[in-house]
């Protein structure tokens, strides 16, 4: 069996290592690396994945900016998810699709209108992530925008969206939730 909590202090280091493990030591060069450049991630939405007290998932939400076509308003509270990581030992037993669930039921229970990320469509599409509803959404450091896929909290807060997926504006309160 395995937990779900917060992230720890203490849990810094072992997640720097599962995410090489996962990624590689070039994730940082991943565009949703860009995005997250200077940000912290929210910490109510930085989860670990435990089993005997040894780190084994790790997933975290990050704030998103939009910069939207004239007169458009950024629907408050847009999250970036990831990096989602298990362990390769541990995978195919349930702990991403956990950790997903988690995630987004703490984010839609703190109001947070929509989650974007860039990944896989095959994993991400059982959990109701497509590209379909970020159509109108460019995010310029990715090769492949079919990898950018939405998932909205708040029916509506981001199929009628058109422009651009940046980090989020330090001088902004464009990202404030409800
Ligand atoms: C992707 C990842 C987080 C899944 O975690 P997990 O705990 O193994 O996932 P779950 O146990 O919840 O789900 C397993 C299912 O997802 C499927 N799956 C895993 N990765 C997949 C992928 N990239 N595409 C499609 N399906 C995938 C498995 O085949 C399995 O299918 P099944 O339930 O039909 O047997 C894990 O494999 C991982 O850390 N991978 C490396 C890092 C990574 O790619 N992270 C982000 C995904 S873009």
């Amino acid at each position: 069996m395995f937990t779900i909590n917060n992230h720890t202090h203490n849990d810094h280091k072992k997640i720097e290592h599962l995410l090489d493990l996962s990624f590689g030591t070039g994730r940082k060069g991943k565009s949703a690396y860009a995005l997250r450049k200077g940000q912290v991630a929210v910490p109510e939405l930085a989860l670990a994945a435990k089993q005997n007290d040894e780190l084994v998932g790790s997933i975290q939400f990050w704030p998103l900016g939009l910069s939207l076509t004239e007169g458009a308003v950024a629907p408050p509270g847009v999250l970036l998810l990831g990096p989602l990581a298990v362990h390769p030992e541990q995978q195919n037993m349930g702990i991403g699709q956990a950790l997903i669930d988690e995630g987004l039921q703490r984010a839609s229970a703190l109001n947070y209108a929509a989650a974007i990320l860039v990944g896989d469509p095959a994993y991400y599409c059982k959990f109701g992530f497509d590209h379909k509803c970020v159509a109108g959404l460019t995010l310029a450091a990715e090769a492949d925008q079919k990898r950018v896929q939405g998932r909205e909290l708040t029916p509506g807060s981001l199929s009628e969206l058109r422009g651009e997926i940046i980090s989020f504006p330090e001088d902004s309160d464009q990202n404030l939730k409800k």
